[in-house]
């Protein structure tokens, strides 16, 4: 309606359907819900989509909680030592922090943003207990010689697909490679249930220690199931009213002065200080995502058309494509990832494009353990550290190829891409 600014950053999975099945869930949809289980539905339709009858699957209320459980299971205990990707969100850092286990952060290749396996191997020692293999963006990880590495010293391992659902590399989906994974919809991801986290249990040592865990988890307050669902409503007005009168402005300021929508970071989990990894999903957000999961290969499908035109018609000598299509890789296209070789110019584009009515998604900019306000000293990340990981994250800004771009917004976007540049 009022609509002409293109946004990357904010609102990537609303629409009109999540709206209103949210406005169905706050009326006359809560009371049925009473008598369905959507959790074990959603579990049952992901393990069917996975085909798997050997692995267990645990729902959380994100996919950080999942990761902490994960960490749980393996007893670890101060003297462990961790593997993370030294590019990487902070709720990993504070997950892993929060398990006592010791968090090592170890360098990304600058080219795929793999770990770096030479940095890897000199990280390793003997208290090392687990690596967490992360499929950043949508790439998959240099998972098979990681877990060669990993065999041989016998460390287990944790894969992050928080990224990645749908992706396959060599007609394997991403999830299947070792002892755990992770997943999660929370609504900056792929699909949005809003929030969810779900681990995959693919070591069968460890399936005994599911009930344990299950006993711990308890169901979210009402009054935070619904700030959930506000969230949806909020941010489909925002986005609707994004150029109208400051409106979406007003509507976010005011959610969050009122405390009636959830953040997806809290201040406490951007200093590594949060420690409450034991609420269960709601039934109403279990049955958003599922209807939402229905969906995957629609909206992957959309991704990569845009992003496959972006492959094709960005040229500038001063961008580099930091992904490209691999034959035997089958992906989300979940972020669109450029990288610009000079930091000023970066910044640069960055205000032209918003000049033009262009956001750019540059949360994972700037600091790489992301987002920028998040404190370094206490996710224990030592500055100069880890290189290429402050390097990628100083000269990367994302295209939005989301589904509410089309492919009118892709032309534009490349179009003043490739002008800026000359
Ligand atoms: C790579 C990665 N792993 C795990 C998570 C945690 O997922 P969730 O937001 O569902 O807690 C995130 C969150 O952004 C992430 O980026």
């Amino acid at each position: 309606m009022f609509k002409k600014t293109l946004i990357a950053e904010f609102f990537t999975t609303i629409n009109f359907h999540i709206f209103m099945r949210t406005i169905w869930l706050l009326t006359l949809g809560l009371p049925k819900l009473r008598y369905w289980n959507y959790t074990s539905y959603l579990e049952n339709q992901f393990l069917s989509y996975i085909w798997s009858r050997n692995s267990k699957i645990v729902s959380f209320y994100n996919g950080r909680s999942a990761l902490f459980h994960a960490l749980k299971m393996i007893w670890i205990n101060s003297k462990d030592e961790v593997i993370v990707s030294a590019y990487t969100c902070v709720s990993v850092s504070n997950a892993v922090i929060q398990s006592w286990a010791k968090i090592v952060y170890s360098d990304i290749d600058i080219k795929n943003l793999w770990l770096d396996i030479d940095n890897l191997n000199k990280n390793i020692n003997k208290n090392t207990k687990v690596i967490i293999v992360q499929h950043t963006f949508w790439k998959p990880a240099n998972i098979k010689k990681i877990i060669e590495i990993a065999k041989e010293k016998n460390i287990l391992i944790i894969e992050d697909c928080a990224h990645s659902l749908w992706s396959r590399i060599d007609w394997k989906k991403l999830w299947s490679f070792w002892d755990f994974s992770i997943f999660s919809t929370w609504r900056d991801k792929v699909i949005s249930g809003v929030t969810w986290g779900f681990l995959i249990v693919n070591n069968e040592k460890y399936f005994d220690k599911i009930i344990e865990i299950k006993e711990k988890l308890k169901m979210p307050g009402r009054v935070l199931t619904i700030k959930n669902l506000f969230y949806n409503i909020t941010a489909y007005l925002s986005y609707k009213f994004y150029d109208f009168l400051w409106l979406w402005k007003i509507i976010i300021f005011l959610s969050r002065k009122l405390n009636i929508i959830t953040e997806i970071l809290t201040i406490r989990e951007k200093n590594c200080d949060f420690n409450d990894f034991n609420l269960l999903l709601p039934n109403s957000l279990a049955y958003l995502a599922s209807k939402e999961f229905q969906k995957t290969k629609l909206y992957s499908t959309h991704r990569r058309t845009i992003a496959e035109y972006y492959d094709e018609k960005i040229k500038s000598k001063y961008i580099k494509i930091l992904f490209h299509k691999s034959q035997n890789e089958k992906n989300n296209y979940f972020r669109y990832p450029i990288i610009i070789q000079d930091e000023t110019k970066k910044n640069k584009l960055y205000n032209y494009m918003k000049k033009h009515n262009i956001l750019l998604w540059n949360s994972w900019s700037g600091i790489n353990i992301v987002p920028i306000w998040s404190n370094l000293k206490k996710s224990k990340y030592i500055v100069w550290s880890c290189k290429n990981a402050e390097h990628i994250s100083k000269h990367t800004l994302l295209l939005p190829n989301h589904k509410l771009i089309w492919f009118e917004d892709a032309k534009k976007i490349t179009k003043l891409i490739n002008n800026f540049l000359k």
